[in-house]
Formats: structure tokens, sequence, C-alpha cells
């Protein structure tokens, strides 16, 4: 069929005929909301590369959960950035560490909300590595040992879903060892699979006071110019036991969530990350983009590319949205 039998904009006349043949959905169940968790009482600081963004005390933090839930949001990732770092990120892994404390905190408001909690060590290293270090390697065998305590604390405290994202190899089945030995076999994976070394991270290191004290990332996160590799990442982590795959960050990787997406049957979440965030708000803020509607358009973009699901900054925004309350 084509000009003048067919004429495509017959179907954009109208916002019903536009609906009818919308083939792209977004909706709340989709969402993910990442969360920043300090110690200490009252706490609500601003993170100024990330407006809107805040590292919250565990009762600031229920609060803003309870306007996530309010907006049927179904899970939260949980970030901690603790009081004390150390050569070995030991806080990690502590029982009566931030994110363990704040996880039965949150379980016990919130029994039916998604506790995702993010598994590395960069939060809690003083030299800023999401690993332990020989030297200045990430050492990738030790760290396994570390992160996989990390995991199994969160699960005890009662996080659904640990979600790695170290990028070291062979981190999924070995998490996945430990917590199915502890009887945790109902505890999820959400594996970062695909993680890129990306300059788009710039924003959260100021959030989660992340920052390498030395170096760079590349030694373990994905070089930006590879894709086939990122389907072998990928089949590692489903073959180790991952449940969900993710990609990240999402707008520059748009490609590679397609690829995930057609060449496996599982669930695909994709990262729009800080800086994705942030350039919007910039922009915006500038009076030099309509925020709301770049927004959604990033988000339906990422949902287009083949995600299942979306972690996202814009999660209240969008979901209010989404509901029409905005
Ligand atoms: C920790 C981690 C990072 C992000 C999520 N988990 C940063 C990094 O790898 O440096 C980035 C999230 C974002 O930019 O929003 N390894």
């Amino acid at each position: 069929m084509h000009f003048p039998h067919y004429r495509p904009r017959r179907f954009r006349r109208n916002e019903n005929l536009r609906r009818m043949i919308r083939e792209t959905s977004l909706g709340v169940d989709q969402l993910v909301y990442p969360l920043f968790v300090v110690p200490g009482n009252g706490i609500r600081n601003p993170v100024s590369s990330m407006p809107g963004v805040f590292q919250h005390s565990t009762d600031n933090l229920l609060r803003e959960i309870e306007s996530a839930v309010e907006l049927r949001i179904p899970a939260i990732l949980l970030f901690g950035i603790p009081g004390h770092k150390d050569p070995e990120g030991s806080e990690a892994y502590s029982e009566k560490g931030v994110v363990q404390e704040a996880v039965r905190a949150i379980k016990a408001r919130f029994p039916d909300l998604v506790v995702v909690t993010d598994v590395c060590l960069c939060e809690y290293t003083s030299h800023g590595h999401c690993g332990v270090l020989r030297g200045k390697e990430v050492e990738n065998d030790p760290t396994l040992e570390v992160l996989a305590r990390s995991a199994l604390s969160h699960a005890e405290a009662g996080a659904d879903v640990v979600a790695p994202s170290d990028m070291m190899d062979g981190r999924v089945g070995f998490i996945r060892d430990t917590l199915d030995e502890a009887g945790f076999d109902q505890v999820g994976i959400l594996a970062y699979s695909a993680k890129y070394c990306s300059a788009f991270y710039g924003p959260f290191r100021e959030a989660a006071e992340s920052a390498p004290q030395f170096g760079d990332r590349r030694a373990y996160q994905m070089d930006p110019h590879n894709s086939d590799e990122a389907i072998r990442e990928v089949s590692l982590d489903i073959e180790e036991g991952a449940d969900i795959v993710m990609v990240k960050p999402a707008l520059a990787y748009l490609d590679i969530i397609r690829r995930i997406k057609e060449e496996f049957e599982w669930p695909v979440a994709a990262y729009n990350v800080s800086g994705e965030y942030s350039m919007i708000k910039a922009a915006a803020a500038n009076g030099w983009l309509d925020e709301e509607r770049v927004m959604m358009e990033t988000l339906t973009a990422i949902r287009r590319a083949g995600a299942d699901l979306i972690l996202t900054y814009f999660a209240k925004d969008a979901a209010r949205v989404l509901l029409g309350r905005s």
C-alpha cells in the first residue's frame, strides 16, 4: 500500500485515533524509584547536581516512600551512604549498616513495597572503587565474598531483590549460591549486566559520595564501544541466576536494550541514570526544554527500545503525569 491510497496522517487526526494505533505503553507499574539513605535523623540534604533528589535519613525516607507508594510506584532501589568508610568497605555488610536498618524500617511500614538494594562497595570503601584492592587493582575473586556477604545482609534485613552493580565477573552466581544456602531462595537478583563505564554517572557520585579517589572504573565496567560483549555479559548473568538483566545507562544505549530484548526472553530493565536526569533538569531550569514533555518522551523511548522496567529519578514526576495528577 502506498500514497495516495495509504495516508499515515489519517490516524493522527485526533487523540482517540492516535491512541488506537499507539504501539508503546508506559505505566506506573514499570517504574522503579532510586533513593539515597544516610545515617541520622531529620536529614534531607539536597544533591546540588540533581535538583529534586535528596539524601534522606530513614525518618524522612519513610515520608518520601509514602508519597511514592501513594502514586502506586511498585518498587524502590536503595543506595546507602555509610557513616564510616574503610578500604574493605566493611559497612556494606554490617547488620547495623545504614541500608540494613533502613530496609527493616521500610518493610515494617510498607510490607508490600518491593525493596531493591544496590549491592556494591564504592559507597563503602575509602578509595571509592567497587571492589577490594591489591595495589591499584580491583581484585575480582576476593570482592565476590564481600559482595555476597553484603547481599546476604540485605536479604536478612528484608530486601526483596538485590541488585549487584559492581561488574565483577561471576558475582551473580556467587550471590545466588550464598542466598540459596542461607534459605533466601525467594530473594531475586536484578543484575546490572551491561553496565558501561559512563560519564553520565557524574552527578550520582555526588549523591552517593562514591567517586573513585584515584583512576577510574574502566578495568571493570564495560567499554562504551561494545555491543556483542553486552550479549555475553547478559548470557553469563542469566546462566548464573539473574531474574532481571539491566542495561545502564539507558539513553546512549538504547540499541543495547533492543538487542538484549530481542536475543533473550528475559525481563530487561534500563537505568535512566543521574546524568540523563540532570541534563533535562538543567535545560528545563534555563527554560530551554519543556521538562514534562521531554521526561515523558525519554521514558517512552526507553520503553520502545524494549525495557520492561525503568529505574528513574523521575519516577514520582512521571507517575503524577501518568495518573493525571500533575
Ligand atoms: C555504584 C553505582 C553507580 C550507579 C549506580 N550504582 C555509579 C558508578 O558506577 O560509578 C550510577 C547511577 C546513576 O548515575 O544514576 N556502582
